[in-house]
Parts: structure tokens; sequence; C-alpha cells
């Protein structure tokens, strides 16, 4: 039996793109993730777009955004951007929330929150 990877565990681009979605509506209208909708610029459209496209790949779908940018690198990406604590912490909080809310799967919601734990952590600053 072959191994189903972690983009077809999830169920494929349009469930990437619900939970990406859900995260930007989420920092968009929640006062609780105001500080990290500040660092982003007014219009998230292409972020929604980046980072549907980012997960995609990574969870081992089509590589759209590592084709874009073959020497690309999403921690150094993050370095000058100032990430503290707190909107680390809201970033990870709200991709929990997204991804609860979009129902995936409990146990790859797990492994995926894991692993945003562990680039944000890297991504702080301070
Ligand atoms: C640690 C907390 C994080 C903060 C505060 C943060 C913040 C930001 C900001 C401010 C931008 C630029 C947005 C804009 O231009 O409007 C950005 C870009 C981006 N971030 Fe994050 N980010 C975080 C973690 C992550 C993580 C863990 C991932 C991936 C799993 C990620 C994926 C991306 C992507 C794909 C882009 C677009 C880059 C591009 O396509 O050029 N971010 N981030």
């Amino acid at each position: 039996m072959t191994e189903q990877s972690r983009f077809d565990r999830i169920g494929g681009a349009d469930a990437v793109r619900a939970v990406v979605d859900r995260f930007y509506d989420l920092m968009e209208h929640e006062p609780g993730y105001a500080a990290l909708r500040a660092m982003h610029q007014a219009d998230l459209f292409p972020m929604r777009v980046s980072l549907a496209e980012f997960l995609g790949g990574w969870l081992g779908g089509p590589r759209l955004w590592f084709d874009a940018r073959p020497c690309a690198c999403m921690m150094s990406i993050h370095r000058d951007m100032g990430i503290t604590r707190e909107t680390a912490a809201q970033w990870v909080h709200a991709m929990s929330r997204a991804m609860a809310e979009c129902r995936v799967d409990p146990a790859l919601g797990a492994e995926m929150q894991q692993a945003f734990l562990h680039m944000a952590g890297g991504m702080m600053r301070e």
C-alpha cells in the first residue's frame, strides 16, 4: 500500500485554500490578532495565494511556491520582519483555530501544529 501524502490527507488544494482563507479571515477580523494583522499589507489577497501555494508544496502537493522561488528560504524571508513572541504566538494560534474550524483531521492538525510551532520559534527575534 502506498503511503498517502499529507496533502492527500488534508483533502488537496481546496482544503488547503479553505484553511488559509479562514486563517486570514481570523487575522483580519479578530482583535486578538491585531498585532499580527498590523505587520501585513492592507491587501491580504497576495498572501492568501502565497501561503496556500507554500503549504500545498510543503505538505507534498504541487510545488508552485517553491518552483516560483527556487532559492527561497522561509526562515530567511521572515528574518528581518521583527517577529516577536506575541506575533509568533498569534500566528500559531490563528492557524490552529483555522485548522480546527476547517475540520482538518486532528492527528494531521497536531503534526502540522508541531511543525508551525518549531518554525515560528525559529522566526522570533526577541
Ligand atoms: C511566526 C509568526 C509569523 C509571522 C508574524 C509572519 C508574518 C509574515 C509577514 C508580515 C509576511 C509579509 C506579509 C505581507 O507582505 O503582507 C509574511 C509572509 C509570508 N509568510 Fe509568514 N509569518 C509567520 C510565520 C509563518 C510561517 C510559520 C509560515 C509557513 C508555514 C509563513 C508563511 C509565509 C509565506 C508563504 C509568506 C509569503 C512569502 C512570499 O511568498 O514571498 N509565515 N509572513
